[in-house]
């Protein structure tokens, strides 16, 4: 059997307990992945005892109180809190998710959050997301032409309009990248489905006219072909998109245009 020595940092030590449970008040416990550069110490899991009352009924609610009142060091990313801007993803309950729209009463138990899984940690609940950039960069996400522009603007048909619907509304949040084991194990080299998602919307796009171009691009033993369907992309996603589906339409167009 294969022996597997893990680095001394990579142990996640248990943390420190802050405030415990008054006798009074809708109590509830967070447990939350705590992991410092500048400290040079092992990443722990701290114990947030939050008095969820009167408090809005988000992760991010709480996180936010948890910020404000208790522990200014936890460090975490957000903006819109209506799941417009994806910079609030992390992992909830074993879910990748956004904290924006995750209620916490939905949850049995300590609440866990971690960051997004299988990428660099920048602090606390914030991963590194250069990498997942630089791969939505490599698909070139703008309408590219040949044909000089018209006056005005490229006009398309409502039904050429209804087909980007499903793939426009991607927030790049990374829940589905980071939640597929072909990404996990290959991130390197494989797109992962939220890039190759945004592939599609551009291929699919009737005023595009880059498709031979953009399609070779992925013709790659892994920037697409990774994919093995495990679906797992499709269910992460928060915004109920199915990345799994288009990675399923770019390979069909990859076979077609062999024939
Ligand atoms: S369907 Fe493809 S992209 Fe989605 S989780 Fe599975 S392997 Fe990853
Ligand atoms: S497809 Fe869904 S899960 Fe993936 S990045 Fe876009 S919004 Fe997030
Ligand atoms: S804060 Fe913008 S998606 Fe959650």
């Amino acid at each position: 059997m294969v022996q597997l020595t893990l680095p001394n940092n990579s142990k996640v030590e248990t943390g420190k307990t802050w405030n415990s449970p008054g006798s009074e008040g809708d109590w509830m416990e967070f447990r939350i992945y705590r992991w410092n550069p500048d400290d040079a110490v092992n990443p722990r899991v701290d114990t947030y005892w939050v008095d969820c009352g009167n408090c809005g009924p988000m992760v991010l609610d709480v996180l936010i109180r948890i910020k404000n009142e208790i522990d200014a060091t936890l460090t975490f990313r957000r903006s819109c809190r209506e799941a417009i801007c994806g910079s609030c993803s992390m992992n909830i309950d074993g879910t990748n998710t956004l904290a924006c729209v995750k209620g916490y009463d939905d949850i049995k138990g300590p609440v866990k959050i971690y960051p997004l899984p299988h990428m660099q940690v920048v602090k606390d609940l914030v991963p590194d997301m250069t990498n997942f950039y630089a791969q939505h960069q490599l698909i070139e996400p703008w309408l590219k032409t040949d044909t000089p522009a018209p006056p005005k603007e490229w006009k398309q048909s409502h039904e050429d309009r209804q087909k980007l619907d499903g793939l426009y509304e991607c927030i790049l949040c990374a829940c589905c990248s980071t939640s597929c084991p072909s990404y996990w194990w290959n991130s390197d080299r494989y797109l992962g489905p939220a890039a190759l998602l945004q592939a599609y919307r551009w291929v699919n796009d009737s005023r595009d006219e880059a498709t031979g171009e953009r399609l070779d691009t992925l013709e790659d033993p892994f920037r697409l072909y990774r994919c093995h369907t495990i679906l797992n992309c499709t269910k992460a996603c928060p915004k109920g998109l199915n990345p799994a589906k288009a990675i399923a339409e770019l390979k069909k167009l990859m076979v077609e245009r062999r024939v």
